[in-house]
């Protein structure tokens, strides 16, 4: 017999977690990366090298730099920044977060409370979405077109919003390599989306974690380098670019936004060794690691393309991503994807189904989410048959038959 914690638990809690076990044989879920493609020799060389020269650091919470995190690694993410994504930045504008979700949440922590509200893109990272339901936010989603988010929708709700009295707590965009719908908003919805903010007032909190991850066409320039006043918050991961397991991510604010944040982390400061490995690998190596990153997952992307084209047929919709590790499917309306993802589940296969990615769950009912980072060409073939085969028995999507073409 153990003890009896039930009464003792608050009555608030999330539902129990499951015991792990273990990846399932298809797992397109998740933000995992290439295992090939972690430099895990050239980390290693990184990490020793610092180590020998800074290592008595750890000697100290914070390593002697504060609570925003080690000071290399700042530096050489501003000079990232300035470099790949046209943002010149002060590194003493620059948190690091254990993985930028740390960083939604300190964001979070300071800015929401219980009925207020967001706008989103209205199709939006589920750890995002889920975040603001457990706060007890709502939340408007913006359609999302080839081009990202429709500022002619903005404009209608910030219009409307207004109107009834609502000044929405933040706009949260994924503007580059956009999360599920791998979209990419153009410079001038960039400029239309901070004129709004200011026009309305409203923060804009700019998502950017898969912005490395572009393969096609050139990087945009961030809106946080557009804007003048400090009213966007910036957040960038590795996870995506080297990483996930490293959970080193980044909040870059003006001052007085960081200042509120600040102390809502009390975790301590983040782990020092990947901190210090990430600050002497990136200067140097950061570029081509991810010039070579970009090859093998654009590989894997047409791998799943080619797949889902062979065993789905004209049922499923998608645009090829611009880059990232996932693919947005459309099926057909008589496709219920959360019945999908359970059916499929049960016979190894992981997916995210749309309604878990859209700020409108319903219209998310018959769309998919497939990450191809991970897996490898042969995983994604079976994987996607796999999907196929089970699609066809729970839904008769798609049509199998000797002379139907798929
Ligand atoms: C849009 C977006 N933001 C944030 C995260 C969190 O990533 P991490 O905490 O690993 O940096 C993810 C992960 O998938 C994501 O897709």
């Amino acid at each position: 017999m153990s003890f009896d914690y039930a009464p003792f638990f608050r009555a608030d809690l999330p539902p129990a977690a499951v015991r792990w076990s273990g990846f399932p044989e298809y797992n397109f879920v998740g933000g995992h990366n290439d295992a090939d493609g972690v430099p895990v020799e050239a980390l290693a060389t990184a990490l020793t090298n610092v180590m020998q020269r800074d290592g008595k650091r750890l000697a100290t919470y914070g390593m002697g730099y504060g609570a925003l995190g080690y000071g290399p690694l700042r530096d050489s993410i501003a000079a990232m920044l300035e470099a790949r994504a046209g943002m010149a930045t002060d590194p003493d504008n620059i948190l690091i977060t254990t993985g930028s979700l740390q960083g939604l949440d300190l964001v979070n922590g300071a800015l929401l409370a219980p009925g207020d509200t967001v706008i989103v893109e209205d199709v939006s990272y589920g750890g995002a979405l889920s975040r603001m339901r457990g706060l007890g936010v709502d939340y408007v989603g913006i359609t999302v077109d080839e081009d990202g988010m429709r500022m002619d929708h903005l404009a209608e709700v910030l219009a409307a919003q207004k109107q009834n009295g609502v000044r929405p707590k933040y706009i949260y965009t994924i503007p580059t390599v956009q999360n599920p719908s791998g979209t990419v908003l153009t410079v001038q919805r960039r400029r239309d989306l901070l004129d709004l903010a200011v026009e309305y007032g409203v923060p804009i909190f700019e998502d950017d974690c898969y912005a490395d991850l572009l393969w096609d066409g050139e990087r945009p320039a961030t809106i946080r380098s557009m804007d003048q006043t400090g009213q966007v918050i910036y957040c960038g991961s590795f996870s995506k670019s080297i990483a996930p397991a490293l959970r080193i991510g980044y909040v870059v604010a003006d001052w007085p936004v960081l200042s509120r944040i600040i102390p809502l982390k009390s975790d301590g400061g983040c782990g020092a060794l990947e901190q210090m490995a990430l600050a002497e690998y990136c200067p140097s190596q950061f570029d081509g690691h991810v010039d070579e990153l970009q090859t093998l997952l654009r590989g894997k992307c047409t791998v799943m393309v080619n797949a889902l084209e062979e065993q789905f047929g004209a049922a499923a919709e998608f645009s090829a991503p611009k880059g990232g590790i996932f693919i947005w499917v459309t099926l057909p309306e008589t496709v219920d994807t959360d019945q999908l993802a359970k059916a499929a589940a049960a016979q190894g296969v992981l997916i995210n189904p749309g309604s878990e990615w859209s700020a409108d769950a319903d219209s998310g009912r018959r769309r998919l989410r497939l990450c191809f980072g991970h897996p490898s060409h042969e995983t994604i073939r079976g994987g996607v048959a796999r999907l196929a085969e089970i699609c066809h028995a729970e839904f008769g999507v798609p049509v199998r038959g000797a002379n139907v073409e798929r």
